[in-house]
């Protein structure tokens, strides 16, 4: 069965709901930063009376795919999260990866994700994945928890946290120390939350990675990657982004605001150094 058909069910069957992936444009007065994404709900329809548990939206079902396709060529085998929340992302994380290890922290601000903790924890051991869902804050908390939650070196992060730059920086410094030279790192919400500066600045102080924003992930993530998978990884993240010269036209065509073109053509450029 697919990732997302047993991901869903496995949340409804403990007793909660999903509301995934929907078209902001279906439905006055959300936007494309909240109704695309992944929300648990409790109860096992969405009634008036039932509750959103966790305000951090997990991943839309087509970040869900490109994982799918990612993890088919390349396995990892202990996987770092920054970001449970309810715990959608590292249990997806586990389903697409059997053999592979996978600990999640979150600084749990509220009640609901020291539940999404236990749940998480929950749901994992009742399908036998090798998921942990840790209370955990980034960046003090990632070198100590890395050292007692592995005992091989971490080779995939997912960095799903605050969505600020200076945090994604934070984010990535704390757990480039602590992980393999080779790990590969996956960011949430790049361009969502105009992140991307931050995220030129991870590939430009790291001579080792390749990097490339994933256009055509509804939150816009980008990946960071060592050179010797560029083989494996590369013909993925070309078909999840557009080609440099077509976002350069998309940028064009919706250019209404002429005094905008030195601005953008400042970003555009930013995006298109990426690649070594
Ligand atoms: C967008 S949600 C994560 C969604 C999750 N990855 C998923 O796909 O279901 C962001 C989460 O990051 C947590 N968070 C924010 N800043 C953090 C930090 N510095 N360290 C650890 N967790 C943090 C929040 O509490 C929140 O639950």
């Amino acid at each position: 069965m697919s990732t997302v058909i047993d991901l869903v069910q496995l949340y409804q069957f403990a007793g909660f709901s999903v509301q995934s992936s929907l078209n902001p444009s279906h439905f006055e007065g959300f936007n494309n930063k909240g109704i695309p994404f992944s929300y648990i709900f409790s109860g096992t329809k969405i009634y008036e009376g039932d509750q959103l548990l966790c305000v951090g939206g997990g991943l839309s079902f087509t970040e869900i795919y490109f994982l799918e396709c990612l993890f088919k060529e390349y396995t990892p085998g202990n996987i770092f999260i920054i970001g449970n929340a309810f715990g959608w992302s590292t249990l997806t994380m586990a389903l697409l990866n059997p053999g592979a290890k996978v600990v999640a922290i979150d600084a749990c601000p509220s009640p609901d994700e020291l539940r999404g903790i236990e749940v998480t924890n929950a749901l994992a051991r009742k399908s036998n994945l090798n998921a942990h869902a840790v209370i955990g804050t980034s960046p003090d908390d990632v070198n100590k928890i890395i050292e007692s939650y592995f005992n091989d070196q971490v080779d995939f992060v997912f960095i799903d946290g605050e969505h600020t730059s200076k945090q994604l920086l934070l984010d990535f410094y704390a757990c480039r120390e602590s992980t393999a030279k080779k790990c590969v790192f996956l960011f949430h919400d790049v361009i969502n939350f105009s992140m991307i500066e931050a995220f030129t600045e991870v590939i430009s102080s790291q001579e080792d990675l390749f990097g490339s924003l994933l256009f055509r992930t509804t939150s816009g993530m980008a990946i960071a990657f060592p050179k010797e998978f560029e083989g494996v990884i590369r013909p993925i993240i070309d078909v999840f982004t557009e080609p440099d010269q077509r976002l350069l036209d998309l940028k064009r065509i919706g250019q209404t605001d002429l005094n905008l073109e030195a601005k953008l053509s400042e970003k555009m450029k930013l995006q298109l150094k990426l690649w070594r």
